[in-house]
């Protein structure tokens, strides 16, 4: 979900920085080939990565892709100022959001053109408009299934006009570039949707067309292969997304795997967060537990596949394993029959975001994320130790 820790306060206020933008034309992405043109040959790694959150974390808006309510009574967003309210609705195949403001007569209608977030939490909107892309100001929580005032957005204003700005889609796209004609910045309308996998490989095509030519080379040529990075390269890879909100020091989209993203994206000032937030920051956590810090070949593939989903919590724990002995563990007798099934939960904890703000009139929403600073958590593991054996802890 957006927030306005990593990305709201740096990241979706309207600037769009024109030197990177300018810069981002002179980078010259050319049309790259998409999962399909990888699935000839690697059929297996392709039929399960279509599955995962990266690989949906964009998408045009269909009825497939898009997950809101449109149903009448489950379709308007009321705010805390009286005749002032949003309604989502789908007619031909197409969506649209309408703010109105029934005080004053007034109202505005938008399409949903593109969606952002698979749904595994939620679902923000954005509509073209003379070649920029804008925050719809309504998005969706799909655990509680109820639509929220877009981050950013205050309650109770028909306001449509949060610019998303290119860092936002270098995150949640695989590429988007941009075009600058004399007058104005605009995105190219030849992107490439959801995470796939040329962003942590760099260009395949020459991959292709080499290995389409020469079938009986069983060796890969013209491609990166992560597993053979340095360890500080592949936790790169995977920082450019998963280490918070930094300031860009190059154009979006110009990063390539196994580059120094040190020279792409500023530290984050010191100061400015003492700990990372558990929302989009599992890099700066991970980099703070003793396994991180005493195991130098450790990186997040060392838990992670990310060619297809992984939403087994329990299924973790043999990665532990590789390093852990259980019978070796200080609390082995308190602990009995729950060290397998809550290992994770009492090491690592789902905590509350501070990052992420959702100014909905009459609620609060509090997300709850995993945190990768591995560690010793008393009071989690006192309250797991309460908890009945059979239920495994949320
Ligand atoms: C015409 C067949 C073919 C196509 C199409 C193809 N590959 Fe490969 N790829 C191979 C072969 C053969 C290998 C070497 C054996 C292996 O690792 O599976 C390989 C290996 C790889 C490797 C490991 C390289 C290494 O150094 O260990 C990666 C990563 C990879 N391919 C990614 C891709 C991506 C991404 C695409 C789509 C853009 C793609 N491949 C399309 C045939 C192909
Ligand atoms: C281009 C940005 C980007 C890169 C690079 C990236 N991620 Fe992600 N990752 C995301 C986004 C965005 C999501 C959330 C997707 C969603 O639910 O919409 C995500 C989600 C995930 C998830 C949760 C998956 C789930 O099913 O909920 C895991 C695990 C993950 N990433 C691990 C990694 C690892 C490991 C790497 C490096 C090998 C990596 N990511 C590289 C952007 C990225
Ligand atoms: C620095 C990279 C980065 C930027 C910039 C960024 N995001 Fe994200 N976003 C992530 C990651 C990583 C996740 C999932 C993992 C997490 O939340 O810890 C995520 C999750 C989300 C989700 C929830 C997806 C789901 O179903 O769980 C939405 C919606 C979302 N982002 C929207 C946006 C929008 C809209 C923007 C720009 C206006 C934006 N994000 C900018 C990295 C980024
Ligand atoms: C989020 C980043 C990410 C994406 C997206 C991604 N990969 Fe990978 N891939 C990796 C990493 C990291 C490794 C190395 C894993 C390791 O260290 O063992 C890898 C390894 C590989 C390998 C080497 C053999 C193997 O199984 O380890 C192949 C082949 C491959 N990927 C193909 C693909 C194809 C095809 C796609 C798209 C369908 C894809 N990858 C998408 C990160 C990614
Ligand atoms: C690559 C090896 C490796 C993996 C995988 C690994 N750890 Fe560790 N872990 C270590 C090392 C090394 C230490 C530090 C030991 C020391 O300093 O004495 C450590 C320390 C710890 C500590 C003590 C933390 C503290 O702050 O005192 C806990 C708890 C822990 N690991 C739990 C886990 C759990 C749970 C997992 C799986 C989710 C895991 N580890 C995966 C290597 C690993
Ligand atoms: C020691 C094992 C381990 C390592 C190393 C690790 N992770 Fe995870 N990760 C997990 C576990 C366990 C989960 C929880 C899975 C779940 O709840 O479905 C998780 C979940 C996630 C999620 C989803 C978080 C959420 O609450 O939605 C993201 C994103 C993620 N990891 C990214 C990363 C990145 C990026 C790295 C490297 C910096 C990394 N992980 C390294 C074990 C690990
Ligand atoms: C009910 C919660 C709970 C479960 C389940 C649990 N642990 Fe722990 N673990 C703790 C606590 C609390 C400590 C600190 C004990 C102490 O220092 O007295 C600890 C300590 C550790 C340490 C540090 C050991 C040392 O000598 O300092 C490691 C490593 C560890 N656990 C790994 C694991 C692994 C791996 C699993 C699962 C296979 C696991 N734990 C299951 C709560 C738990």
């Amino acid at each position: 979900m957006v927030g306005t820790g990593p990305h709201l306060s740096s990241i979706m206020m309207p600037y769009l920085p024109l030197g990177l933008v300018v810069a981002a034309l002179a980078s010259g992405d050319q049309p790259r080939p998409s999962v399909r043109s990888c699935q000839v040959c690697h059929r297996q790694i392709v039929a399960t990565f279509i599955q995962t959150a990266h690989f949906h974390t964009s998408a045009e808006a269909t009825r497939q892709s898009v997950q809101g309510r449109f149903s009448e009574g489950h379709n308007v967003l009321r705010t805390g100022v009286p005749g002032v309210y949003f309604r989502a609705e789908g007619r031909d195949g197409a969506f649209y959001q309408t703010g109105v403001d029934s005080a004053h007569s007034r109202s505005r209608t938008e399409r949903i053109d593109l969606v952002i977030g698979s749904g595994r939490r939620g679902q923000t909107y954005l509509y073209w408009r003379n070649g920029l892309l804008f925050e719809l100001p309504v998005s969706y929580l799909t655990a509680s299934r109820r639509w929220i005032n877009s981050p950013g957005y205050p309650d109770g204003q028909i306001d449509f006009e949060r610019v998303i700005v290119p860092q936002c889609l270098d995150c949640h796209s695989t590429s988007f570039p941009l075009n600058a004609d004399r007058r104005a910045a605009r995105y190219s309308g030849d992107y490439q949707l959801g995470i796939q996998c040329e962003k942590c490989h760099g260009p395949g095509e020459a991959h292709v067309t080499y290995h389409t030519s020469h079938p009986a080379d069983t060796l890969g040529q013209f491609i990166l292969n992560p597993a053979r990075f340095s360890r500080d390269r592949k936790v790169d890879n995977c920082a450019l997304c998963h280490s918070g909100a930094r300031d860009p020091l190059r154009p979006p989209f110009s990063y390539r795997p196994g580059a120094v993203l040190d020279e792409y994206l500023a530290l984050p000032s010191v100061g400015q967060t003492p700990v990372p937030d558990v929302h989009g920051n599992q890099v700066g956590l991970l980099q703070r537990s003793k396994c991180f810090r005493s195991s130098p070949g450790m990186s997040c593939s060392t838990c992670h596949d990310v060619h297809r989903p992984q939403r087994d919590v329990a299924a973790f724990v043999p990665k532990c394993l590789t390093c852990h002995q259980i019978n070796q563990h200080p609390m082995a007798e308190q602990i009995g029959e729950r060290m397998m099934a809550s290992c994770i939960d009492c090491h690592m904890p789902n905590r509350r975001s501070r990052a992420i703000e959702i100014n909905t009139p009459g609620s609060r929403v509090a997300l709850y994320y995993r945190s990768h600073e591995i560690g010793i958590y008393r009071d989690v593991t006192a309250a797991v130790l309460r908890s009945p054996v059979e239920k495994r802890n949320p």
